[in-house]
């Protein structure tokens, strides 16, 4: 019989063992199986060093205050990405900055504005990102974000340097009449690094985790494109959610950053195959307006509902177009957006 009270040697080894036996157990073993288990996805594009510095930017303005980076597995999250996030989608924060320090997980846990895992794919453009920060009520007339002007300068329209992105802050909203504003490169940094949160695809043959709640089908919108249906498609809805906060919900645009849809030629052509390509494919066709960014992640039905709402909304006044030419368009448009 060992007696712990006399045999102090024994007595530390048994508490030694467990010691050893339950931080195996508990902290060795699980990162190792993390380290091995959870790399990033295959078609995961490696961050640059531009986006690096941004998500730097993120941090130091607390942006994670208002802001979740993680889609979870119920159904509310499903407007945030096309599946819920896996460990794999925090694969940047293992390039920690330097030995001392840990990089953040930016997961967050306040949703005081929408989840921005995917928000490269809703809001890809440089102009809207650019707006937005410099102050939001430009582009979204009731938000209530904080500007962060800071990270912009007004200067003489004669200090613009060749490589400057300008702002197109029309005269009675800035501070200084007469100056341009012009983004400094934090704001440039946190921009590229807005844009280049898109949801990796899940390698082939791998199935996303289930919406819990969510019909075993992917839920409504694919049920009404099983069937064809396209009048279950509100295309005023798709309007308000996607391209209002473009090309205003009043559809006439602002000027320098996006152009009117009201009354626009190309809108109003007979022919809306136009349309549907730039939709699909997005659009730099016009000089004195950044590109916009392709809107291929709306589904068929959705993308000729909301053409079709343009077309015949805002004093437009064109021929409609169907899911199905929208469909035959997306095979060559954006053949990575075709449903396997
Ligand atoms: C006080 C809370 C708050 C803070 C802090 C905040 N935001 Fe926001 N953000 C919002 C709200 C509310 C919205 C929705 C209204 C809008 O689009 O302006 C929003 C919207 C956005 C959007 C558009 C998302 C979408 O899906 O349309 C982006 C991008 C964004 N914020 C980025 C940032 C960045 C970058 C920072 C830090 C520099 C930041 N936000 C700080 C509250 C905040
Ligand atoms: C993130 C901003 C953004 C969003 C969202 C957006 N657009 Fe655009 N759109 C632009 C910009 C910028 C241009 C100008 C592109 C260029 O320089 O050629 C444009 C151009 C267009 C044009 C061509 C206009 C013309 O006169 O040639 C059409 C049509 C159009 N958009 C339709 C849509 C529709 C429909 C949606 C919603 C499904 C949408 N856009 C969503 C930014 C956006």
């Amino acid at each position: 019989m060992i007696n712990f009270h006399k045999d102090h040697a024994t007595l530390v080894n048994v508490a030694l063992m467990g010691f050893v036996l339950l931080s195996t157990g508990v902290a060795v073993a699980p990162s190792f199986n993390m380290q091995d288990n959870n790399g990033p996805l295959p078609d995961m594009p490696v961050m640059t060093a531009q986006e690096r510095r941004g998500l730097d930017v993120y941090v130091a303005e607390g942006c994670i205050a208002c802001h979740t980076q993680q889609v979870r597995n119920i159904e509310m999250d499903k407007t945030w990405g096309t599946r819920p996030s896996i460990p794999s989608d925090y694969y940047y924060s293992k390039q920690r900055p330097d030995i001392w320090r840990n990089t953040p997980s930016l997961l967050g846990s306040e949703r005081t504005g929408p989840d921005l895992t995917n928000v490269g794919v809703r809001k890809g453009s440089e102009a809207w990102q650019m707006l937005h920060l410099y102050n939001p009520r430009l582009v979204e007339k009731y938000s209530i974000m904080p500007r962060y002007g800071w990270l912009f300068r007004e200067v003489d329209s004669t200090a613009v340097k060749e490589g400057d992105v300008t702002l197109a802050v029309s005269a009675e909203n800035l501070s200084h009449p007469g100056k341009v504003v012009i983004a400094t490169e934090r704001a440039k940094d946190l921009v590229a690094y807005m844009i280049s949160l898109k949801q990796a695809p899940l390698p082939e043959g791998l199935a996303p985790e289930d919406f819990i709640g969510s019909r075993s089908d992917g839920g409504a919108m694919a049920a009404s494109a099983a069937s064809g249906a396209t009048a279950a498609v509100d295309g005023g809805r798709v309007f308000t959610s996607v391209c209002a906060a473009c090309h205003q919900p009043d559809g006439k645009g602002l000027p320098g950053a996006f152009p009117a849809l009201a009354g626009a030629e190309l809108v109003n052509e007979k022919d809306p195959l136009k349309m549907v390509d730039i939709v699909l494919g997005g659009y730099d066709g016009l000089p004195q307006y950044g590109p916009m960014p392709s809107q291929a992640h709306l589904s068929d039905e959705e993308i000729a509902a909301v053409i079709n709402y343009v077309r015949s909304n805002f004093g437009n006044d064109a021929p409609p177009t169907d899911a199905e030419t929208v469909k035959t368009q997306r095979a060559v448009i954006a053949p990575e957006t075709v449903q396997r």
